[in-house]
Order: structure tokens, then C-alpha cells, then sequence
């Protein structure tokens, strides 16, 4: 079964082509990850993924989404994940992160508070940044503009961010360039109505993501895989989508990333988004396909069949899964035994497998 074949990206070896997909926890404190995310991965190391991804790590306290984010900006924050990378390798997975940056997203409450944008007063923060002064939605803060030279900050950002990750120990670096954060907010006309070197052309509107790339290279090693999670479209009209994320999938992997984590949508709130079992599959595969370049698939993956089809058609090289995996953190033993696939266990658990 193909799902549990290794795979290698450069100098790291994936066990299985299971990914934790990131997930934002809402719980850390200034940013340091504690012990919630220490079980949190940890389990899911311990469940058997090949790849564990942490949330989206803010590369500066501007960038978080919310005051519960985990950052990757400062030593208390690269030790503490030092600590639970640690343990993940220690289980046999790999551990990624996923740096980010939330744009005109940020400052929100965690999803749980229903608030949705907060204000300073509300524990939030101000000014938030985009690259055009458009708010996400009726209430929410309205962003202030991105100069050029917040622009070379946000990119040195992602450089230093990549830098503590190596020296975390993370072995795979994700950029967070979807879900309408501030990359994403470059690429679609319908949120960058800039009128210099980062807007207009396709050219100019991904520039950003090329700038990062290109910077986190010059830091993150030769060997160690680095990723970039798009949202494949906005499913508006005249916005973001599949024909130009093709061309940035190519254009990105000439300048080093290895994989196009495929999601969609999360830029406007009014898109309407055909949601159902493996949504976004066919997005990934048509990247994989026509960029010539690894993708990942996400998005309702929750059957082993439906993930070994998957992988097997060659649609992606990994799948993703999230909730399913908040729901059972031993998904790749369940699919294991499911696909009549023998994995080892934990010496710990050997008795129960
Ligand atoms: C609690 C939660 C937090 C999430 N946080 C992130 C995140 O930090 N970064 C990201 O790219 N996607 C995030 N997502 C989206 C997931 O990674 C995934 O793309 C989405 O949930 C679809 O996959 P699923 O159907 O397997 O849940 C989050 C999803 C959930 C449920």
C-alpha cells in the first residue's frame, strides 16, 4: 500500500505519506507553545504520522492570528519547540512547522469566543497589515498599507523565523501562503489593489512569495524540504485561481520548494466553496500534473481507502488530514490495519497492536 511507503523529499524520509495538517491551538502565551502542545504533537507522533506540522507559528506578533498564536520570533519560543521536536523525532516522525504571517486576518479571537476581529482593548492589536487597505469583512479592523520597506521586513521575518526553526529542529519548513493571510492577500487581485512592484501583473502580485522563498533558502539547508500551502483559488470571479496557482507552483519550485500543499478559499468571506470528501483533490493533482511538482492533498480526508486512492493515483505524494486527526490522533494505525498494512508500534503499546 502506497501509503505507507516511504517517501524521501530531499535528505528527510517520510515513514508514510500521513500528515498531520497544521492547526492553529489557540493556546500559547506570548507565543512560547507549552505543555497542551507538547501532548497535542507529541500524540500525534506517538499515532504514527510520518509528518507532524505545527500550526501556524506567527514570524512576528503583528502576524498572529490570534493572542493564543504560537510564534517562532524569539528564543523562549525556538526552546520550547526544541523540546517537543525532540520528542516527535524521538517517535519516528518528522517535524514540521508552518511559518505565518495573518495579513488584515490578524487579531482575531480563538474561534471558540465567536468574536471574531478584536480590537487592543479586547486583548487584540493595532495596526494590522496588508498589502491594500481592504478589511476582511463588515467590522473587522481595516489593515493598514504594507510599504515596501514593511514588505523587506516581512521577508526577513520569514528568513529569521526559518533560521530559529533549524535551530528547533524542525526538518520541514511549510510557508503560509493560503487561507487569505498576507501572502494570499498578495496574490489575488480582489485584496491588492497596489499599484507598484507588488501589485497588478501576476508577476508583481506573487513577487512576495519569490522573495520569501528565495530568502528562506539562503538559510534553511540544502537538504531539508521546504513546502508552501496555497489556496488553489478564491472561487470568485476575477480572483485568485487554479491557472495562476499552476504558474506559481512552477515558478516556486525553481527557486527550491519540494511540495505545493494544495487547500482553497479563506480570502473572501462570500466565496462559496463546494465543500464535500476530497474537495480539494483534484486542485492538487492538476498542480502535481501540469507543474510538475510533489503536491499535497487536504481537505474531508477520512476514510484509508479514499487516502490510499489518493496517493496511489498519484493525485498528491501526502496526504493531510486534520480534524480526523483531532478525532483519533491513532488514524495511521486504524488505516494501517484497515489497508492490512503492519507498522510497529511503541514498545509501550506493543501489546495493544
Ligand atoms: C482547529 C483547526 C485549526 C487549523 N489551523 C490551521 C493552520 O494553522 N494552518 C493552516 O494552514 N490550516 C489550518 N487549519 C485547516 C486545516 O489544516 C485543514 O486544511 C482543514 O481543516 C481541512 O482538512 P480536514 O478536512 O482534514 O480538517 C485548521 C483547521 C482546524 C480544524
Amino acid at each position: 500500500m502506497k501509503l505507507f511507503e516511504t517517501i524521501r523529499i530531499r535528505d528527510i524520509t517520510l515513514r508514510n505519506r500521513i500528515a498531520v495538517s497544521p492547526m492553529c491551538q489557540y493556546s500559547a502565551e506570548e507565543g512560547v507553545p507549552n505543555d497542551w502542545h507538547f501532548v497535542h504533537l507529541g500524540s500525534r507522533a506517538i499515532g504514527g504520522a510520518g509528518l507532524v506540522i505545527a500550526e501556524a507559528s506567527a514570524i512576528e506578533p503583528a502576524g498572529r492570528i490570534s493572542p493564543g498564536d504560537t510564534g517562532i520570533y524569539n528564543d523562549s519560543q525556538t526552546d520550547a519547540w526544541a523540546r517537543i521536536n525532540h520528542f516527535i523525532k524521538a517517535q519516528g516522525s518528522v517535524a514540521g512547522i508552518q511559518l505565518a504571517h495573518a495579513g488584515r486576518k490578524a487579531s482575531t479571537g480563538a474561534p471558540w469566543t465567536g468574536l471574531g476581529s478584536i480590537s487592543p482593548d479586547q486583548g487584540g492589536w493595532s495596526p494590522i497589515f496588508a498589502p491594500s487597505a481592504i478589511p476582511f469583512s463588515d467590522g473587522w479592523q481595516i489593515p493598514e498599507v504594507l510599504t515596501r520597506q514593511g514588505i523587506q521586513a516581512v521577508v526577513k521575518g520569514f528568513m529569521d523565523s526559518a533560521s530559529r526553526s533549524l535551530d528547533a529542529g524542525f526538518e520541514v519548513v511549510e510557508i503560509h501562503a493560503a487561507h487569505g493571510y498576507l501572502l494570499n492577500e498578495f496574490f489575488s487581485p480582489l485584496t491588492n489593489t497596489r499599484t507598484d512592484e507588488y501589485g497588478g501583473s501576476f508577476e508583481n502580485r506573487t513577487r512576495i512569495a519569490r522573495e520569501v522563498v528565495s530568502a528562506i533558502r539562503e538559510v534553511w539547508p540544502e537538504r531539508l524540504p521546504l513546502f508552501i500551502r496555497i489556496s488553489a483559488t478564491d472561487y470568485l470571479e476575477g480572483g485568485w485561481d487554479l491557472e495562476q496557482s499552476v504558474q506559481l507552483a512552477s515558478d516556486l519550485k525553481s527557486l527550491g520548494v519540494d511540495l505545493i500543499d494544495t487547500s482553497s478559499g479563506g480570502n473572501m468571506p462570500k466565496a462559496s466553496i463546494p465543500v464535500g470528501p476530497g474537495y480539494q483533490v483534484d486542485f492538487a493533482s492538476e498542480i502535481r500534473s501540469r507543474a510538475n511538482v510533489a503536491t499535497g492533498a487536504v481537505g474531508l480526508i477520512t476514510e484509508p481507502a479514499q487516502a490510499e486512492e489518493i496517493v496511489s493515483s498519484e493525485k498528491a505524494d501526502l496526504v493531510l488530514l486534520a480534524r480526523e486527526l483531532l478525532r483519533d490522533p491513532y488514524w495511521p494505525r486504524r488505516a494501517a490495519a484497515e489497508l492490512g498494512v503492519e507498522i510497529t508500534a511503541p514498545d509501550q503499546y506493543a501489546r495493544a497492536w
